[in-house]
C-alpha cells in the first residue's frame, strides 16, 4: 500500500499552450484541418523525438494543428477544465504569437481566444489563469524584439508576463536584452528558459542581462553552490519541471533530480508540467511524482503552491484570494 502524501491545491507557472494537446487531440485537430502529421508519432502513438533539438521540431510540427481562435479556445478550456477537476487553482500558459502567426492569427485575436477560455474556467471551474507571451530564442533576436513590441503595443489584462523559450544555446544573451527591456518597460513581468540545457552561466545571464523575476527551469544552477545561494538570497523563483528534465535527459530519474536540494537550500521552488502531453504528465502528477521520489510532506507541497502564488504574474487581489484559499486548505 502506498503512503503517498495527500496533494494540496496546485498552482502552475510553466506550461506551453500547444503542449497541452494530447496525441489523440492532435489527430482530431489534424483531421479538422485536413493535415498529415503522422511523422510526429512513434509506433505506440506518442509524440516521437530523441534529442532536445528534435523535440523543438516536433513541438513546432504538433503546434501546426492549432490554427484558429476556436482551436486555441478549445485547448485552453480543456486543459483548465481537466486540471481544475484534479485540484489546480491557478495556471499560467506560455503563448507564442509566432506560432499562431503562421496561420494568420493576429496577436490580439490569439490572446483574446486564450483569455476567454481562462475567464470561463474561472467562472465555471474556479481556476484562475494568466498568459505569458513568449518569444522563441532560436527564431532570432529580431523576432524576440518584435514579440516584445507587440506585447507592449497591445496591453491585455490577461497577458501579464513576457518570456523566452526555445533553444537556450542560440545566439548571445546580449542580443535579446532589448526585448526584455521593452517588456519590462511595458509593465510585464519577466521569465526566461535558462539552466535547462545550458549550465549556471545561463542562469546568471538571465538575472544580470534579462533581469527576470523567475526562471523557467534554472535547475542547472545546482552545479554552482554560490549561484544557488544567490537565488535563495534574492528570492528568485524557479519554475521547476522534473518530468520534463528527466525526459530531456538532464537527470536519470526524479529521485536524482535536484528539486529537493534546491528547496532545502532556500530557493523558491515551484512544480510544473512544461509540456504535459509530450511527457505524459500534468502539474498534479508533478506534485505526486516529486512527493513519491523525495518524500515531500503535505506542508512542503503546499509550500510549492504558496511559492507559485507569491511569484505568480497576476494582480495582488487574485494572489490574496488564492493565498487565503490555500490557507483554508491547510486547516482541513
Ligand atoms: N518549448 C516548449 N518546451 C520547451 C522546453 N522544455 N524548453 C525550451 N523550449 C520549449
Ligand atoms: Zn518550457
Amino acid at each position: 500500500m502506498s503512503n503517498a502524501a495527500p496533494i494540496p491545491p496546485v498552482a502552475e507557472l510553466h506550461c506551453h499552450v500547444e503542449a497541452t494537446v494530447s496525441p489523440a487531440d492532435a489527430r482530431r485537430l489534424a483531421a479538422r484541418h485536413r493535415l498529415d502529421i503522422s511523422s510526429v508519432f512513434d509506433d505506440a502513438g506518442a509524440y516521437r523525438w530523441r534529442t532536445f533539438t528534435e523535440f523543438l521540431h516536433v513541438y513546432d510540427a504538433v503546434s501546426e494543428v492549432v490554427r484558429t481562435p476556436e482551436d486555441y479556445f478549445e485547448i485552453t478550456a480543456h486543459y483548465f477544465e481537466r486540471m481544475a477537476a484534479k485540484g489546480m487553482i491557478y495556471g499560467e500558459l506560455i503563448v507564442s504569437p509566432a506560432h499562431a502567426a503562421r496561420f494568420g492569427l493576429p496577436y490580439a485575436v490569439l490572446m483574446d481566444a486564450v483569455a476567454s477560455a481562462m475567464r470561463e474556467a474561472e467562472t465555471e471551474n474556479s481556476v484562475a489563469g494568466r498568459i505569458i507571451v513568449t518569444a522563441v530564442r532560436h527564431y532570432g533576436a529580431e523576432h524576440a524584439f518584435e514579440t516584445a513590441k507587440a506585447a507592449a503595443a497591445s496591453p491585455h489584462p490577461y497577458v501579464t508576463g513576457f518570456g523566452m523559450a526555445g533553444d537556450e544555446a542560440f545566439g548571445a544573451a546580449a542580443d535579446f536584452r532589448s526585448a526584455f527591456e521593452i517588456a519590462r518597460d511595458a509593465g510585464l513581468n519577466c521569465t526566461v528558459h535558462a539552466g535547462e540545457i545550458l549550465g549556471p552561466e545561463s542562469v546568471r545571464d538571465a538575472l544580470q542581462i534579462f533581469k527576470v523575476q523567475r526562471i523557467g527551469h534554472g535547475v542547472r544552477a545546482i552545479e554552482d553552490p554560490a549561484l544557488v545561494a544567490e537565488l535563495a538570497d534574492r528570492s528568485v523563483t524557479l519554475e521547476v519541471c522534473p518530468t520534463s528534465n528527466v525526459a530531456m535527459g538532464l537527470y536519470p530519474s526524479i529521485a536524482e533530480h535536484p528539486v529537493r536540494v534546491l528547496s532545502e537550500a532556500g530557493v523558491n521552488v515551484t512544480l510544473n508540467a512544461d509540456d504535459p502531453a509530450f511527457f505524459d504528465t500534468d502539474p498534479v502528477e508533478e506534485y505526486k511524482r516529486a512527493a513519491n521520489a523525495h518524500g515531500f510532506s503535505y506542508d512542503t507541497l503546499l509550500g510549492f503552491t504558496r511559492n507559485a502564488i507569491e511569484a505568480a504574474f497576476c494582480d495582488d487581489e487574485t494572489k490574496t484570494r488564492l493565498l487565503n484559499n490555500i490557507a483554508t486548505a491547510d486547516d482541513e
